[in-house]
């Protein structure tokens, strides 16, 4: 379908008045059969059982398509729907597209980490023009949900705990996916995922009931999705969970009062998968029937997958259930995104556009670009990185050394072929003449696989390991460093344990790691710590014993490459933790933004909140090192004393009094001393990465007003900025100490 007429071109940008007279004149010749085939978005996968896609769009056309990832066969239900389908109405075809298309990003914790937003907006400006050359328009990210519980698995597809960080990637996120025209044809739409409030997960075992006052909601987990509605995200996405009781994707207060009424957000909601028809899982509906009532009265217009709209809203409608007002209400926002993104003028896709998009040098640079920026150097005793390139002998050791899966990481595109440039690889291009050898010591694996790992994840698909062979591997891995003059080892977890179906409870690295890196480090060789991993990790053994360590999460397609960049001081990173490493899986949830206690840590009589361990985090929130070192000072904020409603600014200076160039994030801390509510005693209300030459000293300036001062208080019940004192410090992490007093009045 090569030459299939209109595919791929701009489309001129249709006036609001236009859009609105295209929709409805489409709803005024629409059937209530087609309302409702609009209102659906069904499956392109063979593994869900029910009529066959073709089936559905020819006899009443869809909203969208999903789990489908072929440009060819996207031509051809595109054709059923526009030629056969009674008002030849085209689809929108969607997928998770979380990190990149084909070049794959580093997973968004580690994006978070970059703390530079314009690094997230062109990852996702690329990722969008891969996809959209595929064939797909929408894809289901960014995924907002702040996560303040290392456990839970889906930690690895957000932005960490804060939601002044969170809000700034998910801004970033909309830009690139969504670009500023939705009929932009190398952009695709964006979906706020998983509204709201999926990250407080009980005990961080996903899909489990959440608990979160208006308060926790308002102040922490809404921001990000409050800042995706700025940036002018087109669709939302329900989450699965039950939020206070009600099932989010069945919850009208969400979708309805908050969304809607208060964001201001005109387009559409689509449910998590099936989560629709789960409704009566979750004990909210007495069966599908009601099911679809429930959720489309709460607000919620696309069904994914559950086939509950398909079944039952037609019925509901002759019953006199629901009105076909409320029908054409959920039906309105579907029809004029599509007209918006000029689909109508141009359906198809251009079936040999991808390849040449892919191939873009400029994709793969990004790549690595990111990966680098998104690194974090937790630890370098003795200045031991960066290594010489003189190096003749290194040994390589670890599971996740040459691992394509674990290098990409988790949220691969359905269908995608792991084709990273694994830490083995990118050492070994970095060093042609020495030798690098390499052994990948036991294997790891879940103790509990999922669905997904019977279905997408290689490795998990591999025979297990015998006990034997494991202790073979782990002797050979040993002696193998033993030979060597320094040793990197690759530690961390495999993609499939961190995402979805993928909590844990501890937080330890999995299987053998700890052990095989005690032997390691007890040959007395100088170790380099590598970690790939989706979340973060109790490497309190590591954090004392090993004396450089890297965290670079998964970092992506051209993962090995940054890895060895930084290793070989070819770059140095300045990537910042954007969630604190607990010590323990049992401290979790753990996050700097508390509220103080009547005897905070530091008093005298009560040092730590467990008798059995410290409760400071190992690393905390907004923690990273460099391979030179920086000083902050002259903080000024620009008056003592300001009213309600006006505006300080904060100035200060940071300086590289290295050896070498080198970024430092500057960050923005405050603290309202009393008032209506308490406060945490820290929150992040400012950060700016800056470049810095050596001697270089730069100024960084943040403005503090009524935004980053207000707070939804719960003894009010509205939003509120109090008169009161604050704390204001700026530094490099969340202990910064550099502080200067503020007073609200009145
Ligand atoms: C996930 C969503 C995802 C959807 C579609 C669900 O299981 O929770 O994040 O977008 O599937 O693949």
């Amino acid at each position: 379908m090569n030459d299939m007429k209109n595919a791929g071109t701009v489309a001129t940008i249709p006036s609001d008045a236009e859009v609105t007279a295209r929709v409805e004149a489409l709803l005024g010749r629409m059937s209530l059969e087609e309302k409702v085939g609009q209102l659906a978005q069904i499956s392109g996968a063979d593994f869900m059982p029910g009529p066959k896609a073709e089936e559905i769009i020819r006899k009443r056309g869809a909203g969208s398509v999903l789990w489908l990832n072929d440009t060819k066969k996207f031509n051809e239900l595109q054709k059923i729907a526009v030629e056969e389908s009674p008002s030849g109405i085209p689809l929108l075809f969607a997928l998770d597209v979380i990190h990149g298309y084909r070049t794959i990003f580093p997973v968004p914790l580690a994006m978070a980490s970059s703390w530079d937003p314009a690094v997230a907006e062109q990852a996702q400006t690329i990722a969008a023009k891969e996809a959209r050359a595929a064939g797909l328009h929408w894809t289901f990210g960014p995924m907002l949900d702040i996560a303040r519980d290392a456990r839970w698995g889906r930690i690895v597809e957000g932005a960490g705990e804060d939601p002044y960080l969170g809000a700034a990637m998910a801004a970033a996120q909309v830009r690139g996916f969504q670009g500023n025209d939705l009929a932009d044809p190398e952009r695709v739409v964006a979906c706020a995922k998983h509204f709201a409030g999926y990250g407080a997960a009980d005990g961080g075992r996903d899909y489990d009931p959440v608990f979160l006052s208006e308060a926790q909601l308002r102040n922490v987990y809404f921001p990000p999705f409050q800042a995706a509605v700025n940036a002018g995200v087109a669709t939302f996405m329900s989450a699965y969970m039950d939020l206070n009781n009600v099932p989010a994707s069945g919850n009208r207060w969400l979708l309805r009062d908050v969304l809607r009424g208060e964001f201001g957000f005109a387009g559409f909601v689509v449910s998590d998968a099936i989560a629709v028809g789960n409704l009566v899982v979750q004990g909210h509906a007495r069966d599908g029937r009601d099911a679809a009532l429930r959720s489309l009265k709460a607000g919620l217009n696309m069904d994914m997958a559950s086939s509950v709209y398909l079944e039952n809203l037609a019925d509901l409608v002759n019953e006199g259930l629901l009105s076909m007002a409320e029908i054409d209400e959920m039906v309105r926002p579907i029809l004029s995104l599509k007209v918006r993104m000029g689909l109508f003028e141009h359906p198809y896709v251009d079936e040999t556009l991808l390849e040449k998009v892919v191939a873009l040098p400029e994709h793969r640079q990004a790549a690595r670009v990111a990966a680098q920026r998104s690194m974090v150097l937790l630890r370098n005793e003795g200045g031991l990185l960066p290594l010489p390139k003189t190096l003749k002998n290194v040994a390589v050791i670890g599971p996740l050394a040459d691992s394509m899966e674990a290098t990409e990481g988790s949220w691969m595109v359905f269908g995608h072929k792991p084709a990273a440039v694994t830490v083995l690889q990118g050492i070994r291009a970095k060093l042609p003449e020495a030798s690098v050898t390499y052994a990948p010591g036991p294997e790891i694996r879940k103790d509990i696989p999922s669905f997904f790992d019977e279905v997408i994840f290689s490795e998990a698909q591999k025979p297990i390991q015998t006990p034997e062979a494991a202790e073979a591997a782990f002797q050979t891995a040993v002696e193998t460093a033993r030979g060597a003059d320094v040793v990197i080892m690759v530690l961390g977890e495999n993609a499939n344990m961190a995402g979805e179906f993928a909590s844990r409870g501890s937080l330890d690295l999995p299987g053998r790691q700890e052990e095989l890196l005690k032997a390691v480090v007890a040959l007395g060789k100088p170790v380099v710590l590598v970690l790939l991993n989706g979340r973060p990790l109790s490497i309190n053994w590591a954090a004392e014993h090993v004396p450089a360590i890297l965290e670079a999460w998964e970092p992506g397609t051209e993962g090995g490459n940054a890895v060895a960049d930084i290793l070989f001081g070819e770059v140095n990173p300045g990537g910042k933790l954007p969630v604190c490493f607990p010590r323990s899986g049992s401290h979790a949830p753990l996050y700097y933004a508390r509220t103080l206690t009547h005897q905070p840590e530091d008093h005298p009589q009560y040092r730590s909140r467990y008798w059995d361990s410290p409760t400071t985090p190992l690393y905390p929130f907004g923690f990273g090192l460099s391979y030179t070192t920086f000083s902050i000072t002259n903080l000024n904020v620009s008056a003592s004393q300001v009213k309600i409603g006006e505006s300080v600014t904060v100035t200060a200076d940071v300086t590289n009094t290295g050896k070498v160039a080198g970024d430092e994030v500057v960050q923005l801390y405050i603290h309202q001393k009393w008032g209506s509510d308490s406060r945490p005693m820290r929150e992040l209300k400012g950060f700016k990465r800056v470049p810095l030459n050596p001697g270089e000293t730069k100024t960084v300036t943040f403005n503090l007003g009524a935004d980053e001062l207000r707070y939804w208080s719960t003894n009010a019940g509205r939003w509120l900025q109090d008169a009161a004192a604050f704390d204001i410090w700026v530094g490099a992490d969340s202990l910064a100490t550099l502080h200067a007093d503020l007073e609200v009045v009145n």
